[in-house]
């Protein structure tokens, strides 16, 4: 079997246009601006590049965007009154603080700092709570992304057996819940399942969510399963990549190792995902562009809602 690539690209794409004209019929019809702030604080490099996209995007699409860089030494207190701050002004429908923070942080505090009507990364425990209870609300982005994905490309969900492995408040769990409101039979695994590759077998749509380069591998995807990437790893190991990638990327990514030091990878070996699944998201160009897409929506969803 060769699978079915799903680009991330023409569905994110679709979702942002259909998010432009609203922020333009919004601007027209009731003169709303949705606003977007993005904190980030630090130096992680793969935030520097989420949240580069993140705020890219939501001026592309007419809205209102602005972006906090703090350092990383910044207090609790002071990260804290930020997000009190950008809660009480009228103008911010959506504040997303990306995650990792550092250390001094209690994250935890944080997200429930946030205003649960602007929180949108649907990170707030009364938006995982009602998601939980099948109660409207800002659900988070990349699980919410990967539902599209699937429904988008028309592939059946009611019914069928998805295994999520990682259990993680970003992705894991979210996608468990939003699975079960599409009438699939949910399993999690993770670090602590007896026999994951087992369960992982079984699964006719496979959501791979752990942060292991090519953790998952023949023996744990189903002939003709859907297989949903969510790793983003990098791979600097040659022998490695010579593991996972099928001879039509190998070359190409070797170069891009030798030329960059590194590849990025999921947590699927792409070779197996495309022997055996019959759809397969790649990294770079699957989920993660969707995680944006789905935020630019969250955004205006944030300000219709608020904004009445
Ligand atoms: N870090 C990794 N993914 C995410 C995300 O979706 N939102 C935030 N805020 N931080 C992240």
């Amino acid at each position: 079997m060769t699978a079915r690539i799903l680009s991330g690209k023409e569905i994110a794409e679709a979702i942002k246009q259909e998010v432009a004209e609203e922020v333009k019929d919004l601007a027209e019809k009731h003169g709303i601006r949705p606003g977007l702030v993005v904190v980030r604080v630090g130096e992680d490099a793969a935030s520097a590049v989420y949240v580069g996209s993140k705020v890219k995007t939501s001026a592309e699409l007419g809205m209102f965007s602005e972006q906090h860089h703090l350092p990383e030494s910044i207090s609790h207190e002071e990260l804290l009154k930020l997000v009190k701050e950008l809660n009480s002004r009228p103008e911010v429908d959506g504040i997303l603080v990306q995650l990792p923070l550092p250390k001094q942080i209690d994250e935890r505090e944080i997200l429930e700092a946030i205003d649960p009507e602007k929180d949108v990364d649907g990170f707030h425990p009364i938006n995982v709570g009602k998601l939980s209870q099948g109660q409207k609300s800002l659900e988070p982005c990349t699980p919410a992304g990967i539902i599209e994905i699937l429904k988008r490309s028309n592939i059946n969900i009611a019914g069928e057996h998805a295994v999520i492995i990682g259990r993680s408040n970003i992705v894991g769990k979210p996608m468990a819940q939003l699975l079960l409101r599409e009438n699939a039979t949910v399993t999690i695994c993770h670090s602590r399942t007896r026999n994951l590759a087992e369960i992982a077998a079984q699964a006719d749509i496979l959501v791979a969510a752990i942060g292991k380069a090519g953790f998952v591998r023949a023996g744990l995807i189903k002939e003709g399963a859907s297989v949903i990437d969510v790793g983003m790893n990098s791979v600097s190991d040659v022998e490695l990549a010579k593991e996972l990638f099928g001879a039509d990327e190998l070359e190409k990514r070797l170069n891009t190792i030798a030329k960059r030091g590194f590849t990025l990878v999921g947590d699927v070996s792409p070779k197996d995902a495309k022997e055996r699944a019959a759809n397969f998201t790649p990294v770079p160009g699957g989920v993660g562009l969707l995680t944006v897409a789905m935020l630019m929506k969250n955004t205006v969803e944030a300000a219709k809602m608020r904004r009445k």
